[in-house]
């Protein structure tokens, strides 16, 4: 899906309008536009400063202060590590390491297809399952680095490589 394509699927008039007389609104606006894109796509972004006068720059600090905030479209699969302290002392930064090796893509990253992105997370809630990743809320517990290929094969069965 092209970021224009995804970018147009957004009512961002009636997102402003909602938004535009309450304290915070611009990251009122900006949290709206992620749930429906995922992401905050560009053009949309120069879209809200264009409608709202509010300086670009403005809106990307603001992009770019919260981490919660996204600028590029979510990966296919969204791979998360739990490095909360139970799966990080059963192996969390070696499952890390081999995501890596087998998929080329380190924490904080997406693949350059955009198909994989891993991140690091704090405990997930499933310590007893530790050491725990989750593929798009699809929890996988305890993993040992071996099991890493596998994961990935089976959740890309059926994919064109
Ligand atoms: S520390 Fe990983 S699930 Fe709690």
């Amino acid at each position: 899906m092209s970021n224009e394509t995804t970018a147009s699927k957004v009512d961002l008039t009636a997102i402003i309008n909602k938004w535009k007389n309450v304290e915070g609104s611009l990251v009122m606006m900006l949290h709206s536009v992620q749930d429906a894109c995922g992401y905050v796509p560009r053009e949309t972004a120069m879209e809200i400063a264009k409608q709202t006068n509010i300086p670009l720059a403005k809106i990307y600090e603001v992009l770019t202060f919260y981490h919660f905030f996204k600028l590029t479209p979510p990966a296919k699969y969204q791979i998360s590590v739990c490095t909360g302290t139970a799966c990080y002392l059963k192996g969390a930064p070696q499952l890390l390491a081999e995501l890596e090796k087998v998929i080329n893509v380190k924490a904080g990253q997406t693949s350059e297809d955009g198909k994989f992105s891993v991140q690091a997370l704090r405990c997930i809630g499933c310590c007893g399952l530790a050491p725990v990743i989750s593929i798009n809320g699809h929890i996988h517990g305890q993993v040992k680095p071996a099991d890493i290929k596998g994961i990935i094969e089976e959740t890309t069965k059926g994919e064109a490589k």
